[in-house]
């Protein structure tokens, strides 16, 4: 049977932070996030594939956010949440130090405008709240199509000063999601592969 929506979608509301992630999912194992998860495609089909991991996708668009989560319901699942939230200050505030096995973040909107630049996920206070909630030896991996904003996250992953001595790079093998000749298998890849587009891709380590 469908499972009811209230246990797929975490209600912010219930939890004073930092909040014990294994509590969402009323199991323990390792937690993913992924940021900004769509329509889902990606994070569903981890999820089928690793059962033994438990998925936390933030999505901030309503719409996406809706879809997302019906989708979850309907797919029966042990080990998928969702919530609806600005995965910046989620992060910061209510994630604990050391309690993220991996952080999803493909194909994160790019914000080509000055005006909206501060909008960015890769920024260098973004990713030292990352890091902190990294496991020692935890993924940072992402996809994107868009040649401006990767040179921008290479930067802030692997130059920046006080960043980059905290990570270590690795390399970027295909998501078990993935069909063949994809990286991740999420919508925007999909979308972006018939365009043909290129795809750049990066992945880190927590030291
Ligand atoms: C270009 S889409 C990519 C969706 C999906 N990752 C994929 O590859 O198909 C970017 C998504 O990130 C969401 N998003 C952007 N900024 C966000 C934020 N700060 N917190 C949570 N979600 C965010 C957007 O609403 C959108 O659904």
């Amino acid at each position: 049977m469908a499972k009811a929506l209230e246990e797929i979608i975490v209600d912010l509301d219930k939890f004073i932070p930092p909040m014990d992630l294994g509590v969402l999912f009323g199991r323990s194992g390792p937690v993913h996030i992924e940021v900004g998860c769509g329509k889902g495609t990606f994070i569903l089909n981890q999820a089928k594939r690793h059962p033994e991991i438990n998925f936390l996708g933030i999505e901030w668009a309503n719409e996406f956010y809706r879809y997302c989560a019906d989708r979850m319901r309907r797919w029966e699942m042990a080990n998928v949440r969702i919530l609806r939230a600005d995965a910046r200050e989620f992060i910061g505030r209510f994630v604990k130090d050391s309690s993220v096995g991996a952080f999803h973040v493909y194909f994160p909107d790019p914000w080509p405008k000055r005006r909206h630049q501060k909008r960015r996920f890769f920024t260098p206070e973004n990713i030292r709240q990352v890091w902190r909630c990294l496991v020692g030896g935890g993924q940072l991996r992402t996809a994107t199509d868009h040649a401006e904003y990767f040179e921008i996250m290479s930067q802030v992953l692997l130059q920046e000063p006080g960043i980059a001595e905290l990570f270590e790079p690795v390399e970027f093998y295909p998501a078990d999601a993935a069909d063949p000749g994809e990286w991740v298998g999420s919508n925007f890849e999909r979308k972006y592969m018939k365009e043909g587009r290129p795809i750049y891709t990066l992945a880190v380590k927590k030291r």
